[in-house]
């Protein structure tokens, strides 16, 4: 994808390789988006090594100040991993890097990005709502095959 610069926040949102793993996962750990059973480096490492995926980062300099962790599966695109550090919240970065997100499924003619919000997380569906999306209404089911 292509760099994109932002005057409002003065951020520039890239994809991150493999080196920027541990200031990803600090700042998903600091967002609360970490669990025991989601070892979030491996997380990160499929993700960035991916031929369908990839971590996008914004950045103030060198500062690592948010993330988006995008991907597709041949039908729909996913957003994991939204994060914006805790002072720099409230000025347009999570919108910001949803739109890097919504690009790169575009670059890759994914018709329909989706996103899954935990039960627990419940208050950020309403910022969700305010990018425009909408609750599909569906029951998401799991089985780990590790
Ligand atoms: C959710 C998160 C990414 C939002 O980032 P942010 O930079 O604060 O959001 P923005 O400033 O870009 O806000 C975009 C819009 O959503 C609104 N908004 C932001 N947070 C909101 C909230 N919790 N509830 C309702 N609206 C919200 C803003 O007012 C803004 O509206 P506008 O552009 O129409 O004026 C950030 O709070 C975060 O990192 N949270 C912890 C991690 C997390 O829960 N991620 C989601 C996992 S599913």
């Amino acid at each position: 994808m292509s760099e994109r610069n932002s005057a409002a926040a003065a951020v520039t949102i890239r994809p991150l390789g493999l080196e920027q793993s541990a200031a990803a996962t600090r700042l998903w750990e600091e967002a609360g988006l970490t669990r025991p059973w989601n070892p979030p480096a491996e997380d990160f490492a499929r993700a960035v090594g991916g031929e369908t995926s990839a971590v996008l980062g914004a950045f103030d300099g060198d500062e690592l100040v948010g993330t988006a962790m995008v991907g597709h599966d041949g039908h729909r695109g996913w957003i994991y991993y939204l994060a914006v550090a805790e002072t720099r919240r409230g000025s347009g970065l999570g919108r910001q890097l949803n739109d890097a997100a919504e690009e790169w499924m575009r670059e890759r003619g994914v018709p329909k990005v989706q996103l899954m919000v935990r039960s627990t997380n419940a208050g950020v569906v309403d910022f969700y709502e305010r990018l425009g999306y909408e609750d599909g209404e569906v029951v998401v089911l799991g089985k780990w095959l590790r």
